[in-house]
């Protein structure tokens, strides 16, 4: 598992290259050419692990230089594995949420290489991020005659990422605040660490907020997985 933090940047772009090359992804492709010592090595390396060597080096985590998370360039095209409206966790909020507005729709979103990882062995893999996005709920819109839908999304959304070391649970919470691209990390005695610990019903994560997920859980309690 660890061997993916050692990934040199080069060897992550030769693999990238040869999945642009089989046309596995379009796009803003960069010009590659590879020739067969090339695919040779991406050959190898795949053969090290199969779930390894298509991931796009915008699913890995990166970093500032004074340790804040950069916001990964494409995760609203990442699996979303959960969406839920109008929940909220915080006692002062409660009867407002309660009242006419559903409040805000919230989208989770993971790598699909994590959560293809997650599918196969039913543990989340260092690395994961998930993203936890906030949408306003709006109602105005012909022909609707009930119901909320998506508005725009709030600037402010934040990443549950999966790495030893940063915290004692073995993850770590981070704010975009204000639409900022860079995440800052909680401090280990915030609220974020404590209810997810206490509440959460897998490794950290809300799982029983997530259809799939909780499905593969309730395989591998079976003893199917
Ligand atoms: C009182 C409980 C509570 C607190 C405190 C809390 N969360 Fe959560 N969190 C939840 C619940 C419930 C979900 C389920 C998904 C949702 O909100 O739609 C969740 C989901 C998440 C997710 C999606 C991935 C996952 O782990 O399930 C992220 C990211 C997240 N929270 C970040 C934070 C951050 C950052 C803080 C601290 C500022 C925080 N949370 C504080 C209850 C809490």
């Amino acid at each position: 598992m660890l061997e993916r933090n050692r990934w040199k940047r080069s060897e992550v772009l030769k693999l990238l290259g040869l999945t642009l090359t089989l046309g596995a992804l379009t796009g803003c492709a960069p010009e590659t050419t590879l020739d067969t010592s090339e695919v040779a090595n991406a050959e190898a390396a795949s053969a090290q692990g199969a779930a390894a060597q298509t991931i796009p080096e915008s699913h890995l985590p990166a970093f500032t230089a004074d340790g804040k998370l950069r916001e990964p360039a494409d995760w609203q095209e990442w699996v979303m594995v959960g969406a839920s409206i109008g929940l909220s966790y915080n006692e002062e909020v409660r009867s407002a949420a309660a009242g006419a507005s559903p409040g805000m729709f919230h989208r989770v979103y993971v790598q699909q290489w994590a959560y293809r990882e997650f599918l196969d062995r039913g543990e989340f893999p260092e690395q994961t991020m998930f993203v936890l996005s906030f949408f306003q709920s709006a109602e105005s819109e012909h022909p609707r005659t009930g119901g909320f839908y998506e508005g725009d999304l709030i600037p402010a959304m934040e990443i549950h990422l999966k790495r030893e070391g940063v915290h004692e649970s073995g993850w770590g919470f981070y704010m975009f605040s204000g639409g900022s691209s860079e995440g800052e990390l909680f401090a280990p005695d915030a609220a974020c660490y404590s209810c997810h610990a206490e509440n959460a019903d897998h490794d950290n994560v809300f799982v029983q907020f997530y259809p799939t997920i909780r499905a593969r859980l309730a395989e591998s309690e079976s003893g199917d997985g």
